[in-house]
């Protein structure tokens, strides 16, 4: 029988390679890597096109008939583009519904959130499911929480500092009891593969979850694991929600990049510690299939499982390439 046709996108990157050895370790796929034109020489995608994944070469920006001729026969797409280029999916939704793809994976696999001016990477994404029901193209839209790798604070000792990709900050927002989803990286492939084989997710929303915690839990978490006595810096919900206004505001006046990143990471506090949308109880309210109730003989990496590795020196820093800290520091991402 002929193996399940998959076209990956984003292979070069954090979540699209964790998304490709997930699939590779199931077995089930044939895997095509879609591949923009200016890194098909990277040593990314030389280490890929070495494995003997086959290229589909594009920028997403050429015609939409050739786009299609390119992805004729395959089965299940699945993007992990960067987040800024999520409307460069568009033209592929198009091209999708023409050629007759089984299922769509936008880019998504981010923490749970309604759309509508909370966080404005919901939105865009948003714009890209819009067009794919537009299209009456078949899809799932995976979201994943966050990452447990992002999810931690420093210790005194500085012993967890080499696997923080941005500076730490020991914070904790209002009370720290608002609860949310968590969930390894190296976990996303796995998940994906299950859910792109189960007809039960066709044309909805699921949320792979490994754990739902609370700062004040994952701090507990990392005080017993390390022996160390945390620091704990408390900022209150208004002073979350007067933070994100006054970061808006300076935005608006001066349009400069970098007071966006305090929006950005503002709107993030607003949403994950004070609305607390990204808890197990909102992602059903949201009409979310739940990971653990599909899935309950796959056992996720916990939370406490990837702790215990990180504080004996064994996590992957993230964006080893420096690309994303350059970014961050030129104040773009
Ligand atoms: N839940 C969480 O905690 C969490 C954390 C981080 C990210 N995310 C989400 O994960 C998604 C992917 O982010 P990431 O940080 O993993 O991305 P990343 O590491 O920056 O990788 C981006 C990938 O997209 C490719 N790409 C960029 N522009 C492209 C284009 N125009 N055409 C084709 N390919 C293009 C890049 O390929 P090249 O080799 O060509 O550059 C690379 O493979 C985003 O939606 C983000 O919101 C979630």
């Amino acid at each position: 029988m002929a193996k399940h046709r998959v076209l990956l996108i984003g292979a070069t990157g954090e979540t699209g390679g964790d998304i490709l050895s997930g699939l590779v370790e199931d077995g089930s796929f044939d895997i095509s890597l879609l591949i923009r034109p200016s890194s098909t020489n990277t040593p990314k995608a030389k280490a890929l096109e070495a494995h003997g994944f086959p290229f589909v070469v594009s920028d997403l920006t050429e015609p939409v008939d050739q786009l299609v001729t390119k992805i004729k026969g395959i089965d299940t797409i699945i993007s992990a583009i960067r987040s800024q280029e999520a409307l460069s999916e568009i033209i592929l939704v198009e091209a999708a519904a023409k050629a007759g793809t089984k299922r769509f994976l936008p880019c998504d696999f981010g923490p749970v959130c309604p759309p509508g001016g909370i966080m404005a990477v919901r939105d865009t994404k948003e714009i890209v499911h819009n067009a794919i029901l537009v299209a009456k193209l078949p899809y799932t839209f995976v979201d994943i929480g966050f990452w447990h790798q992002f999810s931690f604070p420093p210790v005194p000792s500085g012993k967890l500092d080499y696997a923080i990709l941005f500076p730490g900050t020991n914070v904790i927002y209002g009370d720290g009891n608002a609860e949310g989803i968590l969930t390894d990286k190296r976990d996303l492939g796995r998940f994906v593969a299950r859910i792109i084989k189960d007809e039960r997710t066709i044309n909805k929303k699921v949320v792979a979850i490994a754990d739902a915690l609370t700062q004040n839990q994952i701090w507990e978490i990392v005080e017993r694991l390390s022996g160390e006595k945390m620091n704990r810096t408390y900022v209150s919900a208004d002073e979350v929600v007067s933070q994100l206004a006054r970061a808006k505001e300076a935005a608006v006046a001066s349009g400069n990049e970098k007071v966006n990143l305090e929006v950005i990471a503002g709107s993030y506090n607003w949403s994950r510690y004070v609305r607390a949308d990204n808890s197990p109880e909102n992602a059903k309210y949201l009409g979310y299939l739940d990971s653990r109730e599909l899935y309950p003989d796959f056992r996720p990496i916990g939370f406490e499982e990837f702790m215990r590795e990180a504080l004996q020196g064994k996590a992957k820093k993230l964006y080893a390439d420096g690309k994303v800290e350059k970014l961050y520091n030129d104040g773009k991402r």
